[in-house]
């Protein structure tokens, strides 16, 4: 794509501009935003940057892996993951209210990192003076709208949008004037496998706004299990890319079932598909009735602990696409 061939040459000068010889802290989410921004200043300043991943355990099925191996192995680019599962998953045991949640979450994530980045600055090739983020266009003008409008929070986003402030570090962020699709463009151009440019967006706190009443590794490992099962049902169906955002939310429900001759008591589950431009409206995509039949008979018949799936037919508004 030509624009983004310049796009992506415009943004290499200005990054080299910006840091000159100073470090580079970023910190990978798993998604594609933070990914893109990693990869496109690796290409302006190389080894200055140093790249963190946080893994709180509450990422799909293999996703952690695979962000992981993307950076090590085919960029070759340096990576520091940390396995705080333990420490994330202990401080949500028992917790249900959904904002606590989040300010849970993000209160770690910003400990941990912080945590990091005092380790990376003592390795003896100078503190990081910069943090790098993938700030889209939209994420910019949602925090403009949101400061002039009504002051009520729907949610609080965990992002890595606290730590600046925290850290005293100036920010580097090359998406600030794209779009998602553009970002989506820039990514295949800089050679990111399509597979992952094309992922769904994912929330920062990850499968724990999805397992209302509460979390546990339990919880989690079920969820898990359905999740990857109903996103391998919508890819063979091939509605991946024409869906904005699907996801399975685990509910603190168990209902009645019979399964072979015996009488089951497990959790239900409920899917979510729904289609947007930017996240701000969606509406609930409508499935035909057969794939959510198909969907529904193999994730009970696959995964120990869920009996009954329900589809979630709430646009937004009145419904916002996460759960909670
Ligand atoms: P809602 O549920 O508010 O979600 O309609 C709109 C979009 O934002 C995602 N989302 C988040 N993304 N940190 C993020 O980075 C968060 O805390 C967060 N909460 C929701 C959600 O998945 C959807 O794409």
């Amino acid at each position: 794509d030509w624009t983004m061939s310049a796009y992506r040459e415009q943004m290499i000068e200005k990054i080299r501009k910006q840091v000159g010889k100073g470090r580079v802290l970023c910190a990978l989410s798993g998604g594609v935003d933070s990914a893109v921004a990693a990869v496109l200043i690796h290409e302006a300043i190389g080894d200055q940057l140093t790249c963190v991943f946080v893994d709180h355990g509450l990422m799909r099925l293999n996703e952690g892996d695979q962000v992981v191996s993307l950076f090590r192995e085919h960029f070759n680019i340096p990576l520091v993951s940390v396995d705080a599962s333990d420490l994330f998953i202990g401080k949500l045991e028992g917790v249900s209210d959904p904002e606590t949640k989040r300010k849970i979450i993000g209160g770690l994530f910003i400990d941990v990192f912080e945590a990091e980045a005092k380790k990376i600055a003592a390795d003896g090739k100078g503190a990081p003076e910069f943090l790098a983020q993938g700030t889209l266009y939209p994420d910019v003008i949602e925090s403009v709208s949101f400061s002039g409008g009504p002051s009520v929070t729907i949610k609080s986003h965990h992002n890595v949008g606290g730590l600046p402030a925290r850290m005293n570090m100036k920010l580097v962020e090359p998406l600030r004037e794209l779009f998602k699709d553009e970002v989506r463009a820039l990514g295949r151009e800089l050679g990111l496998p399509d597979s992952f440019v094309g992922r769904h967006p994912f929330p920062g706190p990850g499968l724990a706004i999805r397992l209302p009443g509460g979390v546990s590794r339990e919880k989690l490992d079920i969820l898990r299990k359905a999740d990857a099962i109903y996103l391998d049902e919508i890819r063979k169906a091939g509605l991946y890319d024409t869906i904005w955002q699907a996801f399975a939310v685990l509910l603190p429900v168990q209902t009645v079932g019979v399964m072979g001759d015996g009488r089951t008591y497990d959790s239900v589950l409920a899917l979510r598909a729904v289609t947007s431009v930017d996240g701000m409206t969606a509406d609930f995509y409508p499935y035909d009735m057969n794939f959510l039949g198909r969907a529904a008979t193999r994730i009970i018949n696959e995964v120990k602990g869920i009996n009954r799936v329900v589809y979630d037919v709430t646009s937004k508004p009145p419904g916002t696409i996460e759960w909670e």
